[in-house]
């Protein structure tokens, strides 16, 4: 594979993890945000994560100085004409992906490699923004990106044997085990989570429980790193109440239907770790 320069639009949670986790397995990597200020706030959680790395000694100073010397900042997607991969983690709205990919398909070389973070978009819907739908492919990275070990390869229907080869050699760059899901909502992960992120809402809803009791069962009964509410909150609210909306409109089954509590709290600004205050405060 002959990926050199990658990258990435959205220097936001997921977007300053995919390109931490870029840089260190040694790509020139661009990182791109809308203004100066949000690029300022995506290098230094990059910046933070990486320190937080070399606290716990995952990665020696010398490999992060190295790292963020492959990093660039933009503000302006022109600046990826060179880049041979371009890894779109903008916020989850199709209008804005699909600007974003038509505006993508003019500035990229036309063999560069366009990839989506959606996690619950189509990534046919977002191909067909592009002249390009055969090189389109999902890269679905987990939060903590450079933590965590997992990426979900999604396939659009026209996206080429080709383009999945090149993400399963990414993933293997980037150390992540790839797992493949057709383009069908929530792909694998996200299928099965919501239902059971929603259904502690719910559980919480009926008085079945505290939050926290709930929580502690599902971490010490099923040594799960975190109960259904602090992962919500680690997630964002407003995350999950996207993708379960993006479900529920798709398959319009109550499984995917957010609960009022949850839908209440995002309108509130209640969206987690990120606001400071979720279903506990931060
Ligand atoms: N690079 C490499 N490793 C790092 C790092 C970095 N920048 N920063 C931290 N680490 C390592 C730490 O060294 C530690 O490793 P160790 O266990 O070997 O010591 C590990 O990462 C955990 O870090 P911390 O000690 O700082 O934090 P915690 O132990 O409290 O764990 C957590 C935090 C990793 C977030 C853990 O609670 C967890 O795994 N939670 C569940 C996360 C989860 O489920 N994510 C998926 C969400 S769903 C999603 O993203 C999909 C989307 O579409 C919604």
């Amino acid at each position: 594979m002959d990926i050199k320069q990658i990258g990435v639009v959205g220097m936001g949670l997921m977007g300053s993890g995919i390109v931490e986790s870029c840089a260190r397995a040694g790509f020139e990597v661009i990182g791109r945000e809308v203004n100066d200020e949000l690029l300022e706030r995506g290098m230094n959680s990059l910046k933070a994560s990486m320190e937080r790395g070399v606290k716990k000694g995952k990665l020696t100073q010398a490999d992060m100085d190295a790292a963020l010397a492959r990093v660039k900042g933009a503000t302006s997607l022109a600046d990826f004409t060179s880049c041979d991969l371009v890894i779109e983690a903008a916020v989850e709205n199709m209008a804005l992906k699909k600007t974003i990919f038509t505006e993508l398909d003019v500035i990229t070389r036309p063999e560069a490699i366009l990839a989506s973070n959606t996690s619950s978009l189509s990534i046919t819907e977002i191909a067909s923004a592009t002249g390009r739908p055969d090189k389109v492919v999902g890269l679905h990275f987990f939060n903590p990106v450079p933590v965590m070990p997992l990426l979900e390869v999604v396939s659009g229907l026209l996206t080429s044997q080709e383009t999945l080869d090149m993400a399963r050699w990414m993933g293997e760059r980037l150390n992540k085990q790839v797992i493949y899901a057709k383009d069908t909502p929530g792909f694998i992960v996200n299928l099965l989570l919501v239902p059971y992120l929603f259904d502690a809402v719910r559980a919480l809803e009926n008085g079945v429980a505290s939050k926290e009791d709930i929580d502690t069962g599902i971490k010490l009964g099923l040594s799960h790193p975190m109960g259904p509410f602090a992962l919500m909150d680690f997630v964002g609210l407003d995350t999950c109440l996207f993708i379960g909306d993006a479900m529920y409109q798709e398959f319009k089954d109550a499984r995917y239907a957010a609960p009022p509590l949850l839908r209440r709290m995002v309108t509130a600004g209640l969206l987690g770790r990120k606001s400071g205050r979720g279903f506990y405060s931060y």
